[in-house]
């Protein structure tokens, strides 16, 4: 027999579109957004299902503390290097994500922040705002015009694919890298696959968009970045383990590349102090899905997902 009112942990805290149809079926729990470990941990006692997101680890700890009757991981992002799928296969645990609704938002934020940095609009409006601006200054505030530049794209799976058919229109050349060829990129939007060397000295602009992982941590580090274009531009909205931040903030304070548009750290809400200090750098608090419709639409799979493992059913987007 089916619990007739299973128990639901809300990790942190979801739109109240998801949250109430998961809330109509299930007792719910709660961490809200400072939730700490033991605090899940404790929360999680009992539970069927966990509702996690990008800032909550999800592992041995957190699955042995829900105990046996746990079912899913219900993830609140596209990416699910928080959670650790081996642990989930070896306790019976489903994992899922939140892929698709939110690849405009995505990548119309990573469109965002190459204009920003390449136009430094950040300093820009911090002099407005902080009272130093007298006038237009016919030397000073010189960006760099992107009109025919060469973008790449490091990844092309869905947010990389869209960024490339938002830029097209700017690009002169669109160089994309990733572990399978895409065809459909190559014939609609004309973009050439190179290897990561190629499109590092290639590229005017280049847009990481590989998921995190064991293979992908560090990819962007001191040999890479000496590879990249003076002026050149490195916009991540992916994870912040794919680059190395000291050796990225060095890279702006030598004037090795030109500017940078970051979305995403390696331990968030940390944002590693030398990259507040580094010239040319946009720094936004990981926003990339930040958008009403995309943040719906998360909180449906998510709730679509909870729904379906507590009625037996086969959730959709299963990544473990
Ligand atoms: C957000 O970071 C996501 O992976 O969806």
């Amino acid at each position: 027999m089916p619990d007739p009112k299973p128990t639901v942990l809300i990790a942190r805290r979801i739109p109240k579109s998801g949250r109430a149809r998961i809330a109509e079926r299930c007792e719910l729990r709660e961490g809200g957004l400072d939730a700490t470990p033991e605090l899940l941990r404790e929360l999680a006692q009992g539970v069927a299902a966990i509702v996690a997101d990008p800032t909550v680890a999800v592992g041995p700890e957190l699955l042995d503390a829900a105990g046996p009757q746990m079912r899913l991981v219900a993830n609140f992002a596209v990416g699910y290097d928080n959670i650790d799928l081996d642990a989930c296969r070896e306790r019976g645990v489903l994992a899922t994500n939140t892929p698709d609704v939110l690849t405009d938002a995505t990548a119309e934020l990573a469109l965002a922040l190459t204009l920003a940095a390449a136009r430094a609009t950040g300093a820009a409006e911090a002099r407005l705002r902080n009272g130093e601006w007298t006038g237009l200054d016919p030397t000073g505030h010189l960006g760099a015009e992107l009109s025919g530049a060469t973008f790449g794209t490091i990844g092309m799976g869905r947010i990389g694919r869209r960024y490339a058919e938002l830029i097209r229109p700017l690009a002169g050349t669109l160089l994309y890298s990733s572990r399978n060829a895409k065809p459909d990129a190559e014939r609609e939007l004309g973009a050439a696959r190179v290897d990561l060397d190629q499109l590092l000295s290639d590229s005017d602009v280049i847009s990481l968009h590989a998921a995190a992982s064991p293979e992908t941590a560090g990819l962007i580090g001191a040999p890479q970045l000496a590879r990249m274009r003076r002026g050149s531009i490195l916009v991540n909205t992916a994870r912040g383990s794919l680059v190395d931040s000291a050796a990225l903030a060095t890279a702006l304070r030598q004037g090795n590349i030109g500017a940078a548009g970051l979305d995403v750290y390696e331990h968030e809400p940390e944002v590693p102090a030398e990259l507040l200090d580094a010239p040319n750098c946009v720094l936004l608090p990981h926003v990339g899905s930040a958008t009403v419709a995309a943040r719906d639409g998360m909180a449906r799979l998510v709730a679509d997902a909870v729904l379906a493992v507590l009625d037996g059913r086969a959730p959709e987007h299963r990544v473990a």
